[in-house]
């Protein structure tokens, strides 16, 4: 998640326009920045690695002349950050600009392509590739309006593209295909950006591109036509009522309300990981005598979750291990025969950092899995994949958690082909289960939302809760209770279910509420009677069910719809939707910052 700006201006100098603008953005990502505008018939391309100011007082891109021009700020997806890999991109001569917010699924063939034809590719990114194909139309006498066209028409995946060209230097062309762009309509100008909060100082009036449109903007006119077939589209702009901090949280009260609504999206992303890199990893884990996935916190009940599927679906043991009581552990274990997945959303966790370490010292083979290219833990790996989520400015892990898990399942499933261990039938459900994901939580967000401020309106007077499932549900049991542990600070209990009368169920007492997590999984049907025996100690049950679930539901005091059908493996990733949802709206009725919960960091880089 990036964020891209632009604008077309009848006087004036661009420069200090995109850098305000990307100012605006820079919550999108912030690990490298540029502009690019035409001046006197040539592209001027201003970039590099580092935070906006950073940026600014190193080449001033505030300064940058023009009456046209794009911008970019940058969260790494392909390629770590660089000046090489910052945006705006160009073409062999330096004739087209382009800035990109998304993922190109298809780059790397189309990348064989340009180079078979002699193009030089000066980045790692995916965007570059967009430059070039617009080079290749122009070469075959296409207008630059066209030529962004056809290229458009070859891309796959998601994005956001907005392209400028020093010969027809009064118009910016931008392309949409499910990442977020909308046009600012000015007086003498007009803008576009990732979201309205970058112009929103400059103009009320903005329109909205649906996808697979494109529109070209001069500074009196906005043009929406079809990508497919060019045909021009009517499109009437609107008035925006939104103040700048209400705009870039999206409209949403709080960036953890918007980051859990965000998941069908970032889910999405996270699934379109290059098979490229889920081959290298599981090669590395085929060939391993031993495999432990190793985090903190969310990301360790992300690992905890995919040790069952590892299991079931790849037939391979894996040991799930918390880091801070790693090599304590299991220091003695490892050795070049060993390989450590570790996962870790801001790659800077100190206790994550300082386990890889003593790993690597002992010979092992270190992979890794983050939302942050170019973090430290990124440099530790011997194979990294980026999850695609964008930066989560809420301290408490959504998004970032189902993206991690999303991705694990992706290597499993790479890991159970290579090993032929699974039954082509639940491959095949469970590849079948990825698209369905976004709507499943699109569902469930859209449909339970209101029914879970309605629970914890009448359970907010309560000083515990406890969160039981079993198989893979325990794992997304104990991450629901970590979200309403750090964010409405009340003591929460997590355990396996069937751990529960082991200890646990002294606690019970009339009332006292029990959240089950319970699909129509394997686990199932013994469930069933741990819901019985916390029903015969008078608790008060509140059951995650499946929508056409008459069981639990009939033993429960309240129950929550889930949609039904979901393969078992992807559970954790539409079930832990409504117990963010339970924390958020828990920690907001208690008038807690659910962003910024007391005590906590985003990335916990002490030991
Ligand atoms: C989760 O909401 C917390 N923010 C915390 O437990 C977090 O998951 C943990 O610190 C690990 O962070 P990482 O994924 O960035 O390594």
């Amino acid at each position: 998640m990036c964020g891209i700006s632009g604008a077309v201006l009848e006087t004036g100098d661009v420069g200090p326009i995109l850098y305000d603008s990307l100012k605006r953005l820079e919550y999108r990502g912030y690990d490298s920045v540029g502009e690019a505008a035409v001046v006197n018939g040539r592209i001027v391309v201003k970039k590099d690695v580092g935070k906006i100011d950073q940026v600014e007082r190193q080449l001033r891109i505030s300064d940058l002349p023009g009456n046209i021009g794009i911008g970019h700020t940058r969260w790494a997806t392909h390629g770590a950050p660089s000046q090489e890999n910052a945006h705006p991109h160009t073409d062999c001569k330096g004739t087209v600009a382009v800035v990109h917010n998304g993922i190109i699924e298809n780059y790397m063939e189309l990348k064989q392509e340009l180079e078979s034809k002699g193009h030089v590719l000066k980045s790692r990114t995916d965007t570059e590739i967009v430059a070039h194909l617009v080079e290749e139309n122009l070469k075959r006498q296409f207008g630059f309006v066209d030529a962004v066209r056809q290229a458009a028409k070859r891309l796959t995946g998601a994005y956001a593209l907005a392209l400028i060209c020093a010969n027809e230097p009064d118009k910016i062309v931008c392309v949409r295909k499910e990442s977020p762009l909308v046009i600012g309509v000015g007086i003498s100008a007009n803008y576009l950006a990732s979201d309205i909060s970058a112009f929103l100082p400059r103009t009320k009036n903005a329109m909205l591109l649906e996808d697979d449109e494109m529109a070209v903007l001069t500074c009196d006119r906005i043009r929406v036509m079809k990508v497919e077939t060019g045909e021009e589209v009517t499109r009437k702009p609107f008035g925006v009522e939104w103040s700048v901090e209400t705009a870039t949280k999206g409209g949403f009260p709080h960036f953890m309300l918007k980051e859990i609504n965000e998941q069908p999206l970032t889910v999405r992303n996270a699934l379109r990981t290059q098979p490229i890199y889920l081959e290298l990893m599981a090669s590395a884990m085929n060939r391993a005598k031993r495999i432990f996935l190793l985090a903190c916190g969310t990301s360790y009940h992300a690992c905890l979750a995919a040790s069952y599927a590892f299991a079931n679906l790849a037939k391979v043991g894996v040991t799930p291990v918390i880091a801070s009581e790693f090599i304590d552990a299991y220091g003695a274990l490892i050795d070049s025969d060993t390989v450590v997945l570790t996962v870790s959303q801001s790659g800077e966790t100190a206790d994550t950092l300082t386990a890889v370490r003593g790993a690597k010292d002992r010979g092992a083979t270190i992979l890794g899995l983050t939302n942050v290219m170019g973090s430290t833990l990124t440099r530790l790996s011997d194979v990294y994949i980026g999850q695609n989520s964008g930066p989560e400015m809420g301290v408490a892990a959504t998004k970032t958690f189902t993206a991690q898990y999303a991705v694990l399942i992706k290597i499993v499933v790479a890991l159970a082909r290579k090993r032929n261990t699974a039954n082509p039938k639940d491959l095949q459900r469970l590849e079948d289960g990825f698209n369905h994901l976004p709507e499943w939580i699109s569902t469930t967000l859209s449909t339970q939302d209101d029914n879970v401020r309605r629970i914890v309106q009448k359970n907010s007077d309560k000083g515990s809760f406890c969160f039981l499932g079993r198989g893979v549900s325990v794992a997304t049991a104990l991450e629901g209770r970590l979200k309403l542990l750090e964010l409405s600070y009340l003591p929460a209990i997590a355990y396996p279910a069937g751990e529960s009368k082991h200890g646990f169920i002294s606690v019970v007492e009339e009332g006292y509420p029990v959240l089950f997590v319970a699909p129509k999984d394997e686990a199932y049907p013994k469930i069933i009677g741990n819901v019985m025996e916390m029903k015969a100690r008078r608790a008060q049950v509140l059951s995650l069910v499946e929508g056409d679930d008459s069981q639990v539901a009939s033993l429960s005091d309240e129950t929550i719809q889930m949609p039904n059908g979901i393969p078992p493996p992807l559970t954790p990733i539409v079930f832990i939707v409504p117990l963010q949802l339970f924390a958020y709206r828990m920690a907001v009725t208690k008038g807690y910052d659910p962003d910024f919960p007391r005590n906590l960091a985003k990335s916990v880089t002490v030991h």
